[in-house]
């Protein structure tokens, strides 16, 4: 997989040419802070969901990354620490599929024992798809994880095994659910469950999947299917637009939408007016978020990626294998943020209009999303 990065002289250059911000809050170019970091820790996983690492394209011959390109578990530790003390309060774990990482327990423990600079514990989560949960559940719980998201785009078994491409029956991801559940990451809602609806093939299961839900205590979330990645053949056609899908739920439910619980988040919550909990919208093609987005994401062979529709990752590795010390590390990351002006979601409409070719996107999987 070729990813253009970043030289890391560049990265040096750039950092100093900053010196004079060192103090006060990091801010972008359109002064949004870093709260979030998304972390990939591998760039396989066990399903083909065809919007994502559709079979054609990532079969055995697919160049995933070599393990020693892979970052340690103490290489990511140190990493986020660095990201924790220039403002990042919550870390999501993401792949791939992060279960397939050997020992992913022990990175969570090590994750969970940071602390902010003033002694907080993070916010620190993960998202799935749910095929390992059940046996993993217990051990996620007890390394310090506090909630978890997964993956799931519909009940039916049949659209299910369709959609994973992989044959994967429905009821394991139920049952890994539940054991979620049992083990007490569900606290506080904090279990998601995440649904790309996509014309034509699972928006049937809308209605199905909200009543399934509904009551549970888990919030369920519609994502409108993204154009990521180079690979996937998106089409606006199948798109089903958010303000659909809350249509669809009020024709059986009365909702009254709720306010933002954090700047920047993905998802425009709504609560069921009886009171059974609330669900979500993520709205990225039809109502870009971007303008107060502070997530970055850390792939697993160590670059920086400041927006899910990048072509270019700034390099941390490199600086990290050389031997650089802390204040090295830091200054490298506050220039790549102070940097940052991506708004992709926001300029999606006019670029589509562009005639001149654009540059190949990373790949979600790569990304973690
Ligand atoms: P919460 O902590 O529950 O708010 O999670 P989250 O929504 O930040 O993360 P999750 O992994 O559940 O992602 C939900 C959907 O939002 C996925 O389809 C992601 O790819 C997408 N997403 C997450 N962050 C961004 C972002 O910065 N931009 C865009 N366009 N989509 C994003
Ligand atoms: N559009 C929207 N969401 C996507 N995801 C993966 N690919 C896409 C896409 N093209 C979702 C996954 C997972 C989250 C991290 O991103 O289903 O829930
Ligand atoms: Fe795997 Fe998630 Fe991508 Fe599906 S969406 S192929 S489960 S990483
Ligand atoms: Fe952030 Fe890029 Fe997503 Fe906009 S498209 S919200 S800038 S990650």
């Amino acid at each position: 997989m070729a990813h253009r990065t970043i030289p890391l002289l560049d990265l040096r250059l750039h950092a100093a040419s900053r010196a004079t911000q060192q103090d006060g809050p990091l801010l972008d170019q359109l002064a949004r802070p870093l709260h979030d970091l998304r972390i990939s820790v591998t760039d396989r996983c066990n399903f083909r969901c065809s919007y994502c690492m559709p079979k054609e394209v990532f079969d055995k011959d697919y160049p995933y990354l070599p393990h020693s390109a892979l970052l340690s578990f103490e290489e990511i530790t140190r990493l986020a620490q660095i990201f924790v003390a220039q403002g990042v309060r919550k870390i999501r774990l993401t792949g791939g599929e992060p279960l397939l990482r050997k020992n992913i327990e022990v990175l969570v423990a090590q994750l969970a024992a940071l602390r902010t600079p003033d002694g907080q514990p993070l916010d620190l989560t993960l998202t799935t798809n749910g095929a390992l949960l059940a046996r993993k559940a217990q051990a996620l719980k007890d390394a310090g994880l506090q909630r978890l998201t997964v993956s799931l785009d519909g009940l039916d078994d049949a659209v299910f095994r369709r959609m994973n491409d992989v044959d994967f029956p429905v009821r394991t991801v139920l049952e890994g659910l539940e054991a979620a559940h049992k083990v007490g990451l569900g606290v506080k809602g904090g279990l998601k469950i995440n649904m790309v609806v996509q014309r034509g093939t699972n928006e049937h299961e809308i209605l199905p999947m909200a009543r399934h839900f509904k009551g549970s205590g888990m919030v369920l979330r519609f994502i409108e299917y993204m154009d990521v990645g180079a690979t996937n053949g998106w089409r606006m056609d199948q798109v089903v637009p958010s303000a659909e899908v809350i249509q669809t739920l009020q024709s059986e439910w009365p909702l009254r939408v709720l306010a933002p619980s954090a700047p920047g988040e993905t998802a425009q919550r709504w609560a069921y007016a009886d009171g059974s909990g609330e669900v979500g919208v993520i709205s990225s093609v039809t109502q870009a978020f971007c303008r107060d987005c502070n997530r970055a994401r850390l792939s697993t062979d160590g670059r920086v990626y400041l927006c899910l529709f990048s072509s270019q990752g700034h390099d941390l590795r490199d600086l990290l294998r050389s031997g650089a010390d802390d204040t090295q590390l830091s200054n490298a990351l506050r220039g790549i943020w102070q940097g940052r002006s991506d708004r992709y979601s926001e300029l999606r409409s006019g670029l589509a209009a562009d005639t001149g070719p654009a540059a190949r996107r990373v790949e979600m999987s790569y990304i973690g999303g």
